[in-house]
């Protein structure tokens, strides 16, 4: 997994001088890596923020809003290859834009990836200079960027907002591109909310969304009378700019919070915590992303409380629960998903 990542830094003499920018999304793995001090990063990500300070890089948290960096800046962009189109055609805009003319875009992925494609567009900003293949379909290109080079992409796609319609529920979502799976509704959420707002006895007292997402489960249960207050976080930027805005368009009183996996939150505050956790870290799966959301979710749960969490059945989640001394019961399931109840037993 972070042989595409590490591979950026391969050209240790390019990259020792002048202006850097690292392009760090979920897809950016960090481990290998150390800090220089020409390079700075963006990130859309809170995770990835505090690694990356943690690191000694200096750089900034944000949508990606590369609007704000001056034209002919850079000498060189690291561009790991990233799962989403629209974010890819945005970025490739923009580095087109912020790079010095004579600059590198260094670009890194697999070919299942779609890498090939990429570097086909890239190369519209002036020439590949170099490409190599770093064995097990991984690649390596630098982009030189010329006088007259033109990416032909639409870059502007990444700042639109769209309206999702929750017809069940008679809602309307705004999400957007950058946001997990912001074009759709996921089914796995779907379930939970139908399951929990089915019992009314589910929820109660101070509740919380742990990984909110544009706010679909903290929205579809936000209007119980039992719930006391309700909290709703997540690690990426647009997810949580797009839930507050969704929860006060509802008018469901919460409060919403940027953190990675709830760190900023208080030890065993909360009565119930509902959670669709993510399995995906880019192109791949992550066991470690399971056991992350079961350890922080004994954390912040009360001595009695209750977790919801809705999962794929192929994933393993009741040996992480036991493996952290927490109590996993399927409450029901469908051939896809299981709902299962978490509670801590020490
Ligand atoms: C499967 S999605 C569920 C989203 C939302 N709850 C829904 O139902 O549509 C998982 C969410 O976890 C978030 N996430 C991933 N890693 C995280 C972390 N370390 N801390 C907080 N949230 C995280 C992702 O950004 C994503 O929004």
């Amino acid at each position: 997994m972070a042989e595409a990542s590490n591979a950026l830094f391969r050209d240790s003499e390019l990259i020792n001088q002048g202006k850097g920018l690292l392009i760090a999304d979920e897809s950016f793995d960090l481990s290998g890596i150390s800090a220089k001090e020409n390079i700075r990063y963006i990130t859309n990500r809170k995770d990835i923020d505090n690694d990356l300070q943690k690191m000694g890089f200096d750089g900034n948290l944000s949508d990606f809003e590369l609007e704000d960096a001056p034209d002919d800046y850079f000498d060189f962009i690291l561009f790991r290859l990233n799962k989403s189109k629209v974010l890819t055609n945005y970025l490739l805009v923009q580095a087109n834009r912020i790079l010095k003319e004579g600059g590198s875009l260094i670009l890194t992925g697999n070919n299942k990836e779609g890498v090939k494609s990429v570097i086909k567009h890239a190369e519209k900003m002036g020439a590949v200079v170099e490409l190599e293949l770093l064995g097990k379909g991984l690649r390596y290109a630098r982009i030189e960027k010329r006088a007259g080079g033109e990416i032909e992409l639409d870059g502007e796609e990444y700042r639109n907002f769209i309206q999702i319609e929750d017809e069940a529920q008679e809602i309307e979502f705004v999400s957007k591109p950058g946001i997990y799976g912001y074009k759709k509704i996921d089914e796995g959420s779907i379930f939970l909310a139908q399951t929990l707002n089915k019992d009314k006895f589910s929820l109660e007292g101070k509740v919380l969304d742990l990984g909110c997402g544009y706010g679909y489960l903290a929205a579809s249960v936000g209007k119980n009378p039992k719930i006391e207050s309700l909290v709703a976080t997540d690690c990426n930027v647009a997810s949580v700019m797009v839930c507050d805005h969704n929860l006060k368009e509802l008018g469901i009183e919460a409060t919403v919070t940027l953190d990675d996996c709830g760190s900023q939150l208080e030890d065993r505050s909360f009565d119930r915590i509902i959670c669709n956790p993510p399995f995906h870290q880019g192109f791949g799966t992550s066991q470690d992303l399971t056991i992350k959301f079961v350890q922080n979710t004994k954390r912040l749960l009360r001595r009695k409380g209750i977790a919801y969490f809705v999962v794929n059945r192929f994933i393993a989640i009741e040996k992480v629960c036991y493996d952290e001394y927490v109590k996993c019961t399927e409450l029901t399931g469908n051939p896809q998903f299981k709902i299962l109840k978490l509670e801590r037993l020490k």
